[in-house]
């Protein structure tokens, strides 16, 4: 009797996930459907974001001091000494021959990391850059209202990469709505969302490791979030997913004062 009432409990309880699957698994597919063009971007002004930085292996950063770029951890193979990455600095055009270009002397990728939140890393270039930096936000007080992202990343699902940078605003979505579309895999206390509800504007492939930045009560700019992930790009329902940049304000000081 106790086995079967069980059984029926558990019988009622995939029923229901079953459901709850199929009702998942539905926007999806309808989004699949028609994947929207990224970033909805437009082309960035020559020196409008001077912190911005390409990073050779395709991803974005930003220059936290004028010798370490802020970047994902998802972008870099591990910590240690590497000379191997090239970060392209001062320019929105790629192929200018005006770009500044450095190289990496070591890696720090965050402590702890596995794949899971925790995406953000530090690169130290060889040399520093006569550049403004983009400080980072130290508590939650601007995780809210709408960001600017930007990055020479893909400009629709599966497109190719920039050659100009481009720029483009996203509103702040909650955890609640974001642990909708992503469920566990969104790590909430490490992560923050941004998009339209009806997609249209996002990140892309190319774009991790840049910043998702606005505006502090000051009017200067201030970086909250690391671009991170996505259930493809722009689609409706699936805001990006970025690194909450305030979680390990703390983390990446300290690891920036010893790298
Ligand atoms: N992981 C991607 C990269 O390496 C970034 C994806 C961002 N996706 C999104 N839908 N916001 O560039």
């Amino acid at each position: 009797m106790k086995l079967l009432k069980k059984t029926g409990g558990l019988k009622r309880a995939l029923a229901a996930l079953t459901v709850a699957l199929a009702a998942l698994s539905l926007q999806p597919l309808s989004a699949q459907a028609a994947p929207q063009p990224v970033v909805g971007g437009t082309r960035a002004a020559q020196g409008e974001f001077p912190f911005m930085v390409r990073l050779s292996m395709g991803c974005g950063g930003a220059l936290y001091t004028k010798n370490i770029v802020l970047t994902a951890a998802h972008c870099v193979s591990g910590s240690g000494t590497n000379t191997s990455i090239t970060a392209t600095a001062g320019v929105v055009d790629l192929r200018s021959s005006s770009a500044i270009k450095v190289k990496s002397t070591k890696v720090l990728q965050a402590p702890g990391y596995s794949g899971k939140g925790r995406d953000w890393a530090l690169i130290k270039l060889a040399k520093a850059v006569d550049l403004p930096t983009l400080p980072i936000a130290t508590s939650s007080a601007y995780n809210n209202g709408d960001f600017s992202i930007i990055g020479w990343g893909a400009a629709r699902e599966g497109g190719g990469q920039q050659r100009y940078l481009l720029k483009a605003q996203v509103p702040f979505v909650d955890d609640a709505t974001c642990q909708r579309a992503y469920g566990n895999d969104l790590v909430p206390g490490e992560e923050i969302c941004a998009g339209f509800p009806q997609g249209g504007v996002d990140t892309c492939q190319g774009d991790s490791g840049g910043p998702m930045f606005r505006r502090d009560s000051t009017g200067a700019y201030l970086q909250v979030g690391i671009v991170s992930w996505g259930e493809g790009c722009a689609r409706a329902g699936y805001p990006g997913v970025y690194t909450e940049v305030s979680t390990f304000a703390g983390d990446i000081a300290r690891a920036a004062a010893g790298l």
